[in-house]
């Protein structure tokens, strides 16, 4: 018999989780006013929240953080990082930040100026937040596969050649100061940007003499996909694919917290000398002093050894096939969910999972409730409320796609506690039809309100569509 596939790594600490009733859970989402957030953790049994520091460190991250270096300048874990840094993506220069977003603050207040258009595929909330407050323009240009969740096709994160040559035909190069490519794209499912496209894009960005940059949260399950499906590469290794990956851009930015497995951590890599230059007085202002931006010696030093982690390809054929394993047992079922399956999640189309809920109900984060409920998974609600009002009209934006996403830590939880997700997930969707009634909104912020919204169950459906 041939051996089946088995995780590659075993367990040395574990942290206890309890199970709830149903009574229990309803009391408590509905304390939290159906706002997932807003739940304590303890309240929840499997928390799928999302993959961004939530990972557990290896007994080699733990034991680099006894060696972490405290000086304020020029300490050995920046150097020892820096190295790392080097070695996996091959970039010269580099800033450390406290997390992902920081690194867009930094890089875009040297970068980003107002009246600027910056095209790439799906910018991240973070990102296209950043670059919107600096009032320039993000511009989606992802292959149009990726809005279908049923399609099936390798790389739905892909740039459209074609939509991004129209941008850079339309506007000045003064005023496209990047492009930024996604890997993997968060906002399309956690789908991969083909090797083929990293090199068209640059080509194309060289016409025009516009720098690429990668926003590369998830950049080594990338490098597992273009590894697994994209045939010229399937002999190189994970790391010579990272290598190859990164040389076809000009700069990267980094949160930490998903591919290099750390609970904090971010950095800036560079190839040119003046873009770090530029960016370096930005992360003195923001950050912290260059050589330590935001993080402690002892986290630099788990970060360096986390990009080793994060690239072998055992480690990450377990990561990828678990978030699979998942897909499947919920796809087999008949639930409608983005496919190919995600590098770090599942998306659920809500929409059609609920096709008797009026969007005005809000689909998504309906569904994230009824999972609650159901068995004490938190997901997270990618969908209107997400979406945040029209600025100038305040209507509700209600996006094509109404997606829950249920995101996997990274080496936390067996497949065990996926069979129980899926099962929670399918007894909701066997009961699917009875599930007409959706929640409202009661109390929100002018933007980002997703994270504080306040909601109740919506009480009549025929009185309540009248006053929507
Ligand atoms: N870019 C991508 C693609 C991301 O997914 C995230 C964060 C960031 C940038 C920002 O990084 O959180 O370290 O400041 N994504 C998390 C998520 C929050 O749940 O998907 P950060």
């Amino acid at each position: 018999m041939e051996l089946p596939f088995a995780e590659s790594y075993k367990m040395k600490v574990v942290e206890s989780i309890h199970r709830s009733t149903r009574e229990e859970r309803a009391q408590w989402i509905k304390d939290a006013h159906y706002n997932l957030f807003n739940l304590h953790s303890d309240q929840v049994y499997i928390d799928l929240l999302t993959d961004s520091g939530t990972g557990a460190m290896s007994d080699k991250q733990w034991s680099a953080m006894m060696l972490g270096d405290e000086s304020y300048a020029g300490a050995s874990s920046y150097y020892k990082l820096k190295d790392a840094i080097r070695d996996i993506t091959g970039f010269e220069y580099f800033l450390p930040t406290h997390q992902g977003r920081a690194a867009e603050n930094v890089l875009f207040s040297a970068l980003i100026k107002e009246g600027d258009v910056v095209p790439g595929n799906s910018h991240f909330d973070t990102t296209k937040g950043h670059i919107e407050y600096r009032k320039a323009t993000a511009i989606d240009c992802t292959i149009d596969e990726a809005f279908h969740t049923e399609l099936d096709h390798p790389f739905k994160g892909n740039v459209d050649l074609n939509k991004l040559e129209a941008v850079l035909k339309k506007h000045p190069r003064e005023r496209i100061p990047m492009i930024i490519v996604t890997i993997t794209c968060n906002s399309s499912g956690g789908q991969p940007v083909s090797l083929a496209n990293m090199i068209a894009v640059k080509q194309l960005a060289g016409k025009y003499g516009i720098p690429v940059f990668y926003d590369s949260a998830r950049f080594a399950e990338n490098a597992y996909f273009i590894k697994t499906r994209e045939e010229a590469y399937k002999d190189k290794t994970i790391r010579e694919i990272v290598r190859e990956m990164f040389s076809h851009a000009d700069g990267m930015t980094m949160s930490s917290k998903k591919d290099a497995i750390v609970n904090m951590g971010g950095f800036i890599g560079f190839r040119h000398k003046d873009d770090f230059e530029k960016s370096t007085t930005f992360n003195i202002l923001f950050e912290g002093y260059i050589t330590y931006g935001g993080m402690s010696g002892r986290d630099m030093n788990a970060l360096a050894q986390g990009l080793y982690d994060g690239t072998e390809f055992e480690y990450l054929q377990t990561r990828i096939l678990q978030v699979a394993y998942l897909g499947k047992q919920l796809r087999d079922k008949g639930i409608p969910i983005q496919y190919p399956y995600g590098g770090h999640a599942i998306f659920v189309d809500a929409k059609r999972f609920l096709p008797n809920l009026p969007k005005e109900h809000f689909v998504a984060q309906t569904l994230g409730v009824e999972l609650y409920l159901e068995g004490g998974v938190r997901g997270v609600e990618i969908g209107a409320i997400m979406a945040d009002r029209d600025p100038i009209t305040r209507e509700n934006r209600y996006p094509d796609l109404e997606l829950l996403r249920l995101a996997i830590p990274r080496r936390v939880y067996t497949n065990n506690h996926m069979d129980y997700v899926a099962t929670a997930l399918i007894n909701v969707f066997e009961r699917r039809n009875e599930i007409i009634k959706g929640v409202r909104i009661v109390k929100e912020a002018p933007i980002l309100r997703h994270f504080t919204v306040e909601l109740e169950r919506v009480q009549n459906v025929s009185k309540e569509r009248l006053i929507l």
